[in-house]
């Protein structure tokens, strides 16, 4: 989970003296899709102070002993939607949309717990929510004010999980092919591939594609300044230190 551009600020206020509400961006995909990817991109190119990414990841349910020696041997399936915790995910991704400040469990994919200090986040402009089943959750879906699929073929996404749980996750070869093969490639299948007909718009190619990623920050920006947040007002109002109007 990463904060960025938060310090502690309140939410915009527009001119009229109002809250404005952050917009919430779903980005939902398969494993190594280029998720994250897709929303480092969208924040870069977006230029907006305030802007908070938060990942399904904090959201995993705490294990218990046997469930944790699944998770050692590459057992356990971490990517059915019963293995997150949709409340806790509801009433923090509400929260923060009210401008609330909330705290966040830090995940650890290599001892499968969460660690014992947590995230705080507060309130933001714009609010992206990533992960595998950001659309599952019919209130959660609900919360989310523009959706974006990222459709990344499977061998693309299997070839950079491969990589990235031996490198970054201490996984093994073996271990990674018999989760992926067990329970990766049928939640996708089942899960994952299905909440496609919920998006507004479907990304090929994850991170690559920047006329879509272009696209939505265009969007995003429309619908801030349909909301009272002035583009140019903010550019005079440097991210930090600043006091706001
Ligand atoms: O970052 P990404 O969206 O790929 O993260 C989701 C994936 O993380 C899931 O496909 C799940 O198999 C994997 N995972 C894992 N070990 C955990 C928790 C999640 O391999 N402890």
């Amino acid at each position: 989970t990463r904060t960025i551009y938060t310090a502690g600020r309140p939410p915009w206020y527009n001119s009229a003296g109002q809250q404005v509400e952050p917009f919430v961006i779903g980005i939902c995909g398969g494993s190594a899709s280029g998720k994250t990817t897709v929303a480092t991109k969208i924040i870069e190119s977006l230029n907006v102070p305030w802007v908070t990414l938060l990942s399904m990841d904090s959201f995993y349910k705490v294990l218990n002993e046997k469930q944790h020696e699944l998770a050692a041997r590459n057992e356990y399936n971490f990517d059915h939607p019963d293995a997150f915790d949709f409340e806790l995910l509801k009433t923090t991704l509400q929260r923060l949309k009210e401008g609330r400040m909330i705290e966040v469990p830090i995940y650890n994919f290599v001892t499968h717990r969460r660690e014992s200090r947590t995230k705080t986040m507060y309130g933001a402009n714009v609010i992206i929510f990533e992960g595998i089943l950001t659309f599952y959750n019919v209130d959660v879906l609900k919360l989310c004010d523009m959706k974006v699929f990222v459709d990344t073929d499977a061998d693309v996404r299997l070839a950079r999980r491969l990589r990235r749980d031996i490198s970054q996750r201490g996984r093994d070869l073996e271990g990674v092919l018999k989760q992926y093969s067990k329970h990766v490639q049928p939640a996708f299948y089942y899960y994952i591939a299905p909440l496609m007909v919920h998006a507004d718009i479907i990304v090929p190619r994850g991170g690559d594609n920047e006329v879509a990623i272009e696209l939505i920050v265009q969007h995003i920006h429309t619908q801030l300044q349909l909301r009272g947040f002035k583009l140019r007002e903010k550019l005079a109002h440097s991210y930090i230190g600043q006091p706001l109007p």
